[in-house]
């Protein structure tokens, strides 16, 4: 069964009171509530390690947002997949629109950091997505099928197969309150993991988890959970708001 995931990406969003105390009170729901999707949390890297401790008995995941294509050295204001795991942080997002749009990551890029992950026992969060004019130019299909492809193509099917998460994030619905409508999420969900499959065979295809990311709020999540591909969503603006993310996080049954 592939594993149902709903993640908050706080983005450069709240002090360390205002993140630790938005956490402690998402433990304490999700200690409560049971809930039927795994939680996970990327705060600033800034407060991974305390919020790592916080959370120590949690069943929720603290994960980065971020981390360096390079494994140590001189790259100031970058963070290596190796210090993420010394403050215990496993997993970790990478190529989200917003480092792509502002830092001008491209895929291969996006790949030497899946790369550094792997070698540190690590695990990615890949995010890809067309631009609006990819969409309407009809090219939306090529280009993720580039995203997904470049940055997995030197990947080991094994590594993969053991623990992949892709997040579909179409760049026209980030931020915008525009969500893309269930069914094209589900026809990207299923060209990602049939992309996938041809590259790294079916079984790794299967097991990849593939969340949707872009205008989650409560009141869109269960017609986007409803879709056969989609096994959970990666939430950016809705995930700062205690009572909305919750509500997420209980539609995914
Ligand atoms: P919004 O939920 O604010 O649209 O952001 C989505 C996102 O970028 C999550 O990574």
């Amino acid at each position: 069964m592939r594993r149902k995931i709903v993640a908050a990406n706080w983005k450069m969003n709240l002090t360390l009171p205002q993140a630790k105390e938005l956490a402690l009170r998402l433990n304490t729901w999700v200690k409560i509530h049971k809930p039927v999707a795994e939680v996970f949390i990327a705060p600033s890297h800034l407060y991974l390690e305390q919020m790592n401790k916080d959370l120590r008995n949690s069943s929720i995941t603290i994960v980065s947002q971020n981390v360096s294509a390079m494994p140590n050295g001189a790259y100031t204001g970058d963070v290596s997949a190796e210090q993420l795991l010394s403050v215990g942080t496993k997993t970790s997002i990478v190529g989200h629109s917003e480092r792509r749009a502002y830092h001008h990551e491209v895929n291969k890029y996006i790949g030497k950091k899946i790369t550094h992950l792997y070698e540190n026992q690590m695990s990615p969060i890949l995010c890809v997505g067309e631009k609006l004019e990819d969409r309407e130019s009809g090219k939306h299909f090529d280009v993720v099928r580039e995203m997904v492809s470049v940055a997995l193509e030197r990947q080991s099917s094994e590594n993969l197969k053991q623990n992949l998460i892709v997040a579909y994030e179409p760049v026209w619905a980030i931020g915008t309150g525009k969500n893309a409508a269930p069914d094209q999420v589900q026809e990207m969900h299923s060209f990602i993991r049939k992309i996938i499959g041809e590259q790294h065979g079916l079984q790794v295809a299967h097991n990849t988890t593939i969340l949707y990311g872009g205008s989650v709020n409560a009141g869109n999540a269960s017609d986007l959970f409803d879709q056969f591909d989609v096994d959970g969503a990666l939430v950016g603006g809705a995930s700062l708001d205690f009572d909305e993310f919750t509500a997420i996080i209980s539609a995914r049954k």
